[in-house]
């Protein structure tokens, strides 16, 4: 079930018409926590094919993301910069961000990895600049959100707590804010929003 499912969201329409209906919801945080009209430029790690861009219209906005099918869907479709490129490797120069964002990239990456991806972040934030981070939550307890969490393609949705650990290693924090993602009332994911500011 979960390789088929990682298989099925490697295609880019696949992948929007999954996300899509959420992605208002998974903002929300975002944009509540943020005066927009003080951000310039917006850095988006793991962009995917494109679902964020559209709500930071007016921005300066780069997409990074290593699959080359969502960058050309992306370039086609939305304004800004979109960069193939493998997060871990690529060299942002002097480049400096108000709002990095990161949605619902974390857990498809290792404890290791997530660290040394979160504490390059840190560098490349502008002075009153701010990282958002969005990511899927593994429930202690049995429960739809913990198979779905379970099934999902990313390998590494974890527990509150470990978030909190993780984000709080590389940035100061302003908000951890649990939330959960429901239909028809019924609770399909939980998540975490996190705001910081570099350490
Ligand atoms: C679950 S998707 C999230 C996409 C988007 N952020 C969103 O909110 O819908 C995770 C994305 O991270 C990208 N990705 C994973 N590892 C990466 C890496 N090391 N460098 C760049 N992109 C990566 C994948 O290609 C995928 O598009």
């Amino acid at each position: 079930m979960k390789r088929l499912g990682a298989l099925v969201m490697e295609n880019t329409l696949a992948y929007r018409l999954w996300q899509a209906p959420f992605v208002a919801e998974k903002l929300a945080p975002v944009l509540r926590h943020t005066n927009l009209a003080s951000v310039r430029r917006v850095l988006d790690v793991g962009c995917g094919p494109g679902i964020n861009a559209p709500h930071f219209q007016g921005k300066d906005y780069v997409g990074v993301d290593w699959n080359p099918g969502y960058i050309d869907y992306c370039r086609a479709r939305f304004k800004g910069t979109f960069i193939v490129a493998d997060i871990t490797r690529h060299d942002f120069g002097t480049d400096r961000f108000d709002l990095i964002l990161v949605n619902s990239f974390l857990h498809h990456v290792d404890d290791a990895s997530a660290g040394r991806i979160l504490g390059q972040l840190g560098p490349l934030l502008t002075q009153d600049g701010r990282v958002h981070i969005i990511e899927l939550v593994m429930p202690p307890t049995r429960s739809i959100p913990r198979l779905l969490a379970r099934w999902d393609r990313g390998d590494y949705p974890r527990p509150l707590a470990d978030w909190r650990r993780l984000f709080e290693s590389a940035f100061r924090p302003e908000v951890f804010e649990p939330f959960s993602l429901r239909r028809l009332g019924v609770r399909l994911w939980d998540m975490v929003y996190f705001k910081g500011r570099a350490r």
